[in-house]
């Protein structure tokens, strides 16, 4: 079976979702940022800080051209994996892709938990992830189903999914 790939904006609840819906579909779970991670032995952070965001971009697009030759997987990219056509373009022939949205507010109140996302570790935070949402918004409308995330559970947005997933033919009985 196909890969079910999740693309959206960071606090779109990429992660807790793909988590929760490959443990209910019986798949693995891969997390692209994870991925770099572990390969690099540095947080996504500290690449950020020590090698640039062009190196950890570079690493981004090598993980998703190994992991898009996967199949029957549950694949999390990371928020601006959509910024390379290339990349999008793997993961589409790969699998399905699922697209999580939220508003704005939403999105500033769930990265604003933790301090792990250097693109926004910035004093004009607000102001900047609007920015950069509004310009990657295309590129987030680009997938087979979108799913607005801000007033729902994690278990709410995988029961979505699987309705969809089951309504195309992708999965079969009972899940
Ligand atoms: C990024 C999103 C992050 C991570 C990196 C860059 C982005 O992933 O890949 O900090 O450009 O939107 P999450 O979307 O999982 O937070």
């Amino acid at each position: 079976m196909k890969n079910i790939v999740l693309i959206g904006f960071m606090g779109t609840g990429k992660t807790s979702t793909g988590r929760l819906l490959a443990a209910r579909l019986g798949k693995a779970f891969i997390d692209i940022d994870r991925k770099i991670e572990s390969e690099s032995g540095a947080s996504i952070a500290e690449l950020f800080a020590d090698k640039g965001e062009a190196f950890f971009r570079e690493k981004e697009r090598d993980v998703i051209n190994r992991v898009s030759r996967l199949r029957n997987a549950v694949i999390a990219t990371g928020g601006g994996a959509v910024m390379n056509e290339e990349n999008m373009q793997k993961l589409r022939e790969s699998g399905v892709v699922i697209s999580l949205v939220a508003s704005i507010a939403i999105i500033l109140e769930r990265t604003g938990r933790r301090n792990s996302r250097p693109l926004l570790n910035r004093p004009d935070r607000a102001e900047y992830t609007t920015r950069l949402y509004s310009e990657r918004y295309e590129l987030y409308k680009k997938a087979d189903l979108i799913v607005d995330t801000s007033d729902i559970s994690p278990h709410q947005v995988v029961d979505i999914i699987v309705s969809f997933l089951k309504r195309e033919g992708y999965i079969h009985g009972r899940c």
